[in-house]
């Protein structure tokens, strides 16, 4: 067996998964899409490791703002996004260094 694999991601992006579940969606072009999905649409990323980025759901990372979604970027990770519902996806991505 390979002990590791290669990947395209230029950066990995953590997501909460339960802060999404709390916001109940909150992003997209309707507003009912979870933040991962949106953004990963929005970016229009290819899926898994073929992908130029790595946009991954998580458990709870352990702050849980009361309406919104905790992001981690791994290429900056000592400060970490919270992101409300509705938020503009392209400042976001710009944000966490996603535009090509
Ligand atoms: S629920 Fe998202 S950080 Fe805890």
């Amino acid at each position: 067996m390979k002990d590791h694999v290669r990947s395209n991601w230029q950066n990995a992006v953590l997501v909460c998964r339960k802060c999404s579940k709390k916001v109940d969606g909150g992003f997209g072009p309707k507003g009912d899409q979870r933040l991962a999905k949106a953004l990963r649409k929005h970016l229009a990323l290819k899926k898994g490791r073929k992908a130029a980025a790595g946009i991954v759901e998580v458990g709870c990372l352990g702050i849980c703002p009361r309406g919104a979604v905790t992001v981690v970027n791994g290429a900056q990770s000592r400060d970490w996004l919270l992101v409300r519902p509705g938020a503009a996806l392209d400042g976001l991505a710009e944000n966490l260094g996603l535009t090509p």
